[in-house]
Parts: C-alpha cells; structure tokens; sequence
C-alpha cells in the first residue's frame, strides 16, 4: 500500500432525516470505522430519498474524494433510488464488492437480499451503496475495507504487481 491518504465522502438518503424527524447514526458510525481504517473524511450531505438530490451529490463530491460511501434508500420501497441513479452514473459495475458484501450480510440475515445496493466507478472514484440500517453499515464497511485501498490504487493507475499484494 502507497504511503498517500485515502479520502471519503458519505451522502445519507433519509426523507425523515431530512425533515429533522430522525437522526442519522449512520454518519457517526462510517466515520468511527472509516477513520480507524486509515480514511480521511472529505464531506457529507443529508439528502431526502430524491433523485435530482442525490445526482447533484454524486457530482459534486466525484472529484474530491476516492470513495462515495452513500447509505440508505438501496431497498423496495417506491422512494428508494439510490442503486438506480448510482447505476446510471458508474463507468464500471464492481460486482465483486456487491458479492463481499451480500456474502457477509447474508451471514447476518435472510433480509439481506432486500438490499439492490450497487458498487461501481466514477472515474477514479469508487462508490458503494450501503443499506441504512447500522448494523448493514458496520458489516458491509467491514466486508470491503480490506480491498479497498487496493482497489482505489488499481483504479488510479498503479502498474504494481499484484503478485506481491498479501491477501
Ligand atoms: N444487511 C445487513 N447486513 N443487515 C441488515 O439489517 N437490512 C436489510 C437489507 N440489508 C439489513 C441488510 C433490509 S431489512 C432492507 S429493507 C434492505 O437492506 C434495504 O435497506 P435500505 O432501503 O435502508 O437501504
């Protein structure tokens, strides 16, 4: 791994957070694990479950950061959009962080599979679709963080061999 920094965003879809009706715990806790991990947070936004709102999001903080972490809104519901716009923006789908994750989740519970969530690239930004649940969060940040680093390296140009990477 490249002695360099690794930088971070999260959006939080929440229409109820956003209305000030609930808190988002979620924004606490990707900041406890993300920051243990050795990722450094660049910004964060509540948005309601909008697509126009989350488009804006994803554009505005694509340049300036390595990861997208968004959270919520990746379910059934007829106000859920997050993985549709997320796969309308990506260059690249990353189906082996949407298997890791599914792989850990579903380990946890059957109602995992409820979970559209989408990974893919923007660039040379990856962005992962995390559900809203506290505990989806904490296990899906843990199934991708041993990767992502590496990941990110890959994506922006490292030639390395990989052969060398301790897995
Ligand atoms: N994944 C894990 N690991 N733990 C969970 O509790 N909740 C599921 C699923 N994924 C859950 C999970 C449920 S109940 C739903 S409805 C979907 O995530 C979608 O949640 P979201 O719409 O809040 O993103």
């Amino acid at each position: 791994m490249k002695n360099r920094s690794y930088i971070y965003s999260v959006i939080t879809l929440s229409d109820k957070g956003f209305e000030g009706k609930r808190e988002d715990k979620n924004y606490p806790l990707i900041k406890r694990v993300m920051g243990n991990n050795g990722f450094d947070l660049s910004d964060y936004v509540l948005i309601p479950d909008e697509k126009n709102y989350l488009t804006d999001a994803i554009n505005k903080f694509r340049d300036k950061c390595d990861i997208i972490l968004t959270n919520g809104g990746t379910g059934l519901s007829p106000r859920d959009i997050t993985p549709d716009v997320t796969l309308k923006l990506i260059d690249k789908r990353l189906y082996g962080f949407e298997l890791l994750i599914m792989r850990e989740s579903l380990n946890e519970t059957p109602f995992a599979a409820l979970s559209r969530a989408v990974c893919g690239t923007i660039g040379r930004t990856i962005i992962i679709n995390l559900p809203g649940s506290p505990d989806a969060v904490r296990s899906n940040l843990n199934a991708v963080i041993p990767i992502l680093k590496h990941a990110i390296d890959k994506l922006q140009g490292d030639m390395s061999d990989c052969a060398d990477i301790k897995k």
